[in-house]
């Protein structure tokens, strides 16, 4: 039995797989309509989200199983102070796969480690956000035609932002990736990933203006400063709003230069700028679905011809 932790549980092999068959989804969705007829997917979220729940919950869906969960802790029989270690001995009774959000991170692991069903861990605190990252590579394969050799600039929170250190980690396998981090000095990377970058030769960047690198992006990857990690109010007002990547900005960038953002945006893009045909965080949302469609088959071993 397979879980998900981290994106580097996939092999790049294996990811490639993931990908044909989430193309495959898309090119021909009827074919897996009934796929998963008599399956169930479990959402045990603790911590608020919306689009990667119901993501989740219209991959499985789409493929004619079932959905059951809870969106928040306080529904959920961890405000009655049960373990998430007893939670999932109790959702393998009900259901066939599982996705966990957490706060804390770690959280789907410990859950996995005692489950007797797959584990997709849905976002733990400021750690991992896996399936957001197969959403983002699915999207750059999809509209690039290509995993490897471009420069991608991350902007924004990088130091809470789990998808950003997830990305980078799935990214680090690919060759000629060259990063540029785009973030106040409050909120650079973590020097854990640095240091594994360093570590494999991968070079990177660190800047604080968005404007002075805008020309040298083939990927521009905006993310929210994430207030709810936060320790006090007041720096959270202050950094906020740091980046606004607006139309002059756009203009500073090559013709072929995406833009990827993995909701929700707060006021880090101009809504003026969605009708840019470079803008392909909408997109992305629907490859969202696809991957986790994928991913689901996978991981319960369904095969489709
Ligand atoms: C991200 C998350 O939850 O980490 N959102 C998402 O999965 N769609 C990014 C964010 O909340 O900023």
């Amino acid at each position: 039995m397979r879980h998900l932790m981290s994106p580097l549980d996939f092999s790049v092999e294996e990811l490639e797989r993931l990908f044909d068959l989430a193309g495959d989804i898309e090119a021909h969705r009827g074919k897996y309509a009934h796929a998963c007829a008599g399956k169930k997917l479990a959402t045990c979220f603790y911590e608020p989200s919306t689009r990667t729940r119901l993501s989740f919950e219209a991959a499985m869906l789409n493929l004619g199983g079932s959905v059951i969960g809870f969106s928040d802790a306080a529904s959920s029989s961890a405000s009655k102070g049960e373990s998430v270690s007893d939670t999932i001995r109790v959702i393998s009774c009900f259901a066939d796969i599982c996705a966990m959000r957490h706060p804390k991170e770690g959280a789907p692991k410990v859950a996995a480690e005692r489950s007797s069903i797959p584990v997709i861990n849905a976002g733990d605190g400021g750690h991992q956000h896996p399936t957001q990252t197969l959403t983002d590579l699915l999207t750059i394969r999809s509209l690039k035609g290509r995993l490897d050799h471009f420069t991608i600039g991350l902007c924004g929170d990088l130091k809470f932002g789990r998808t950003v250190h997830s990305l980078i980690n799935a990214l680090s396998r690919y060759e000629g990736i060259r990063f540029i981090f785009i973030s106040p000095r409050e909120l650079m990377v973590p020097d854990y990933v640095t240091e594994m970058l360093n570590e494999k030769n991968i070079p990177y960047e660190e800047v604080i203006r968005l404007e002075s690198i805008m020309h040298r992006l083939d990927m521009l990857y905006m993310t929210r400063v994430q207030k709810e990690r936060f320790f006090n109010e007041e720096d959270y007002v202050r950094l906020k709003d740091f980046y606004i990547l607006d139309r002059a900005k756009m203009e500073l960038a090559g013709p072929d230069m995406l833009v990827l953002h993995p909701l929700p945006r707060v006021n880090e893009i101009a809504v003026e700028v969605d009708e840019d045909p470079r803008a392909a965080y909408f997109r992305q949302v629907q490859y969202g679905v696809y991957v986790r469609m994928a991913l689901i088959l996978t991981l319960l071993d369904i095969h489709v011809h």
